[in-house]
């Protein structure tokens, strides 16, 4: 559906017929805009599309000949960045994100969308592509909070935000019964980090930490959202701590053009059944709804405000002249949390976020300001993304097809993995011979995060996909099966959530 502000009004109807023959006069480089000026009167303008390139960027990744940022692959001369600390170094940067103003597909492009969810350069209003059809237009990799496409290079994720590797010393420490390592560690789903090993040094000391995730409620809980939730209800009950569990309807509502506060508050709830169905228990989860609960976050959010500059932010979060001030402002509202421990209980700890890595930029400039408010630097453990099931990028609710709702009824389920992308051949008879490759192949993903927790049938389950005597009907059947009792399971748990959600809320 197209968003309102991108529907054709009958003046830029005008412009259009104005303009094909200027725009074929001129190739894709000119892009023209019909505009009321201040008197009133209509105006043409002209607008070049500008594409920026940039380096350093830690999102859309594609380098400058010298690791610099540049205006385009041709020219040398760089624009000034603004960089307050380290760890908040420019990571994106980017011009001319509306797509209306960008007409060559061809053209070399660094163009991310942080604008809507329909800016997004790789996508079409409305267009929802089945899983084998949608292989990007490149494979570039993007990683931001709002979007994540293209094949995912956790390494250089790694170099690029200036994390840490988790290593085998790291996870052992974490674990209270090392022998036993969470699935999730033991398969290094979680892979990176920040200041994990300060946060052990303390708790060694007796400083105890709380652990710190949320949820940005713009449509049911997908089962990519779960892979961070079950590994911090595994740090919750090891370490018996406090969760705080961020509801951000009040993001969702700034980021996309089309969403409605009564929507994304309508989906806090139900998202709120999603965490809870997963067994986190009363006493010791503390779930905030944005909207509902801005008078606790609010004091902590000016102080963290305050305190970062707008070319940080801007340089962190790619915002641009056209963003919305809300939007601009909102990082703050993410930041807060990670101290209203202290607030609530007088308690000065550390938080421990675990999250995909989407989120690592929100921590970056966070860190920065934590120390002159008091605070210890929030700590993270980040990530892989649970594919979606076409190529590419990470499952997301805005790819419906290729993403699995835990409120997908079982044939909806069947059908969707049933139109996956897999590593197979074109013929059975040509699979028997030479075999698939489970390393491309979405369904095997599912098996590796989520649905195979038997290292030994894991492999064997790659042994004879590799032979080719395992063939993608018979894996897929066999993934839809233990999806559906997954999700049924979860939905009873979460049906009896709605009887206790009200524990779950911060008290006054
Ligand atoms: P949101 O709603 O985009 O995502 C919720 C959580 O799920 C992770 N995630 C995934 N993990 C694995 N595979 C995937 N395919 C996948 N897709 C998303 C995200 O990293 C996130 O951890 N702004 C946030 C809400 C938020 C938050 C937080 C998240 C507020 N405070 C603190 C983490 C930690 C958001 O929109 O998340």
């Amino acid at each position: 559906m197209k968003s309102k502000r991108h529907r054709k009004s009958p003046r830029n109807k005008l412009g259009t017929l104005l303009f094909r023959p200027l725009r074929f006069l001129f190739g894709a480089h000119v892009n023209r805009q019909l505009k009321i000026n201040r008197e009133g009167s209509l105006c043409l303008q002209f607008v070049l599309t500008a594409t920026v390139h940039h380096g350093k960027s830690h999102l859309a990744i594609p380098e400058s000949r010298n690791g610099q940022p540049c205006l385009n692959p041709k020219q040398k001369k760089q624009p000034k960045t603004q960089t307050a600390n380290p760890e908040s170094r420019n990571f994106y940067h980017s011009e001319s994100l509306n797509k209306k103003n960008r007409t060559n597909p061809n053209q070399p492009t660094l163009e991310k969308t942080y604008m809507t969810r329909h800016a997004s350069p790789n996508r079409k209003d409305g267009e929802n592509n089945t899983a084998n059809q949608n292989a990007p237009e490149n494979n570039e990799m993007v990683v931001t909070p709002w979007e994540v496409k293209g094949k995912v290079d956790y390494e250089r994720l790694i170099r690029e935000f200036g994390t840490q590797p988790l290593t085998t010393q790291l996870l052992e420490r974490l674990e209270k019964h090392p022998d036993k390592l969470h699935l999730q560690l033991e398969r290094r789903i979680f892979f990176s980090h920040r200041d994990l090993d300060t946060v052990l040094d303390l708790y060694d000391k007796g400083v105890k930490f709380v652990l710190y995730t949320g949820r940005g409620p713009s449509g049911p809980v997908h089962i990519g959202h779960l892979v961070p939730w079950i590994f911090t209800l595994h740090l919750q009950q090891e370490y018996d701590t406090r969760l705080y569990f961020q509801l951000t309807d009040d993001e969702k509502f700034l980021v996309d053009d089309e969403a409605n506060l009564g929507e994304t508050s309508k989906y806090s709830y139900e998202n709120a059944l999603d965490l809870i169905a997963l067994g986190f228990k009363p006493e010791n989860t503390f779930i905030i709804y944005d909207t509902q609960d801005i008078d606790l976050l609010y004091d902590i959010t000016l102080e963290v405000a305050k305190r970062i500059t707008y070319s940080t932010a801007r340089s962190s979060f790619g915002f641009q002249d056209s963003t919305n001030i809300g939007w601009v402002f909102w990082p703050a509202i993410q930041a807060a949390p990670c101290f209203i421990h202290k607030k609530l209980t007088g308690e000065n700890v550390p938080a421990l976020i675990p999250a995909a890595i989407d989120q690592d930029p929100y921590w970056r400039v966070t860190r920065d300001v934590a120390q002159k408010l008091g605070y210890y630097k929030p700590a993270q453990i980040h990530n892989r993304f649970l594919p979606g099931l076409g190529v590419g990028g990470k499952m997301s609710a805005s790819m419906p097809e290729t993403c699995i709702f835990t409120m997908d009824p079982p044939e909806v389920v069947k059908k969707k993995i049933w139109n996956a992308f897999t590593g197979g051949k074109g013929t059975a008879a040509e699979q028997r011979k030479t075999g698939a490759d489970p390393t491309v192949c979405s369904i095997f993903q599912y098996y590796f995060y989520l649905f195979e927790e038997d290292n030994v049938k894991l492999a064997e389950r790659e042994r004879r996909c590799r032979a080719g005597e395992l063939l993608c009907g018979e894996c897929k059947k066999d993934l839809t099966e233990k999806l559906n009792k997954f999700l049924e399971q979860h939905r009873e748990r979460r049906e009896k959530a709605k009887d206790v959600i009200d524990q779950y809320g911060i008290k006054r």
